[in-house]
């Protein structure tokens, strides 16, 4: 697969209606249903409603509530939207497999099944951006969280961003930058270099959220003076 490096060429094919993201087949259940649910794999008037609700539900958390919280993103996340049981683990089983051809297909069906039972049982829009959120929400950030632990945030999303690339399938003949893209090629977008978190009208909505998430859990690894010395202090352990 072609690859389009550079922030430049990269933000210039996000920013590209020519491009869009690769589309996925319908499905009635389990993770192909997600897929085709959520704004993250639709494109035109569909993506534009999907995301909003996306938005929506990340609107109802305010991203400075996410910074007191210790845990995993995702337990994080789910306490502040409400969520009374335990999801982190039905939210990593679909995140192994959310992009198509990842991960294990029929262990991200089952737990997709479940999180619909436990959000209220609807196989509907509103539900699919509540299940998308807590999957974006998943590895990327537990991947930036791992990684700030040994040099700053934003040197981390330069150099080494979680998200390393993403696809984008060109509907007709073009030439970025030296590459040159047949009509319905799959290119890998990278995303070092600048645009962590993508760009033009998919940018990572989460952003904000992401960097709360991180600056809560590399609070609690290093308390303040105030909670005490390092060597003593709670919740000091790696675990
Ligand atoms: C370090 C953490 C994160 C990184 C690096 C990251 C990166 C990205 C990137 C690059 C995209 C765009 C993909 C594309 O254009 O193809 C994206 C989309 C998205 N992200 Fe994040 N993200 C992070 C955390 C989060 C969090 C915490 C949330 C929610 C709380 C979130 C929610 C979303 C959603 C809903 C989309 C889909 C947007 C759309 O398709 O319109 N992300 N993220």
């Amino acid at each position: 697969m072609q690859q389009i490096t550079g922030r430049e060429a990269a933000v210039a094919v996000l920013n590209d209606p020519r491009f869009v993201v690769p589309p996925v087949p319908p499905g009635a259940s389990g993770i192909a249903w997600l897929r085709a649910t959520v704004g993250r794999f639709s494109s035109g008037p569909a993506h534009d409603r999907r995301r909003a609700l996306a938005v929506a539900v990340l609107d109802a958390v305010p991203p400075a509530t996410l910074r007191t919280g210790g845990g995993h993103p995702v337990t994080v996340l789910a306490r502040a939207l409400g969520i009374a049981e335990p999801v982190m683990d039905l939210v990593r089983d679909v995140a192994q497999a959310y992009q198509p051809g990842t991960g294990d297909e029929s262990r991200a069906d089952a737990a997709v099944d479940r999180l619909v039972t436990i959000l209220g049982g609807r196989h509907d829009e509103p539900t699919a951006a509540l299940i998308g959120v807590l999957t974006q929400a998943c590895d990327a950030t537990a991947t930036l969280i791992e990684r700030a632990r040994h040099r700053p945030v934003d040197e981390v999303l330069h150099a080494d961003p979680p998200v390393r690339a993403t696809r984008r399938q060109a509907q007709v003949a073009t030439t970025v930058g030296r590459v040159t893209v047949q009509a319905g090629e799959v290119v890998l977008v990278g995303l070092a270099g600048g645009p962590a978190f993508g760009a033009g009208p998919r940018r990572c909505p989460g952003w904000d959220h992401a960097l709360a998430l991180v600056a809560g859990a590399l609070a609690r690894d290093s308390p303040s003076v105030h909670e005490g010395t390092p060597d003593t202090a709670p919740g000091t352990g790696r675990d």
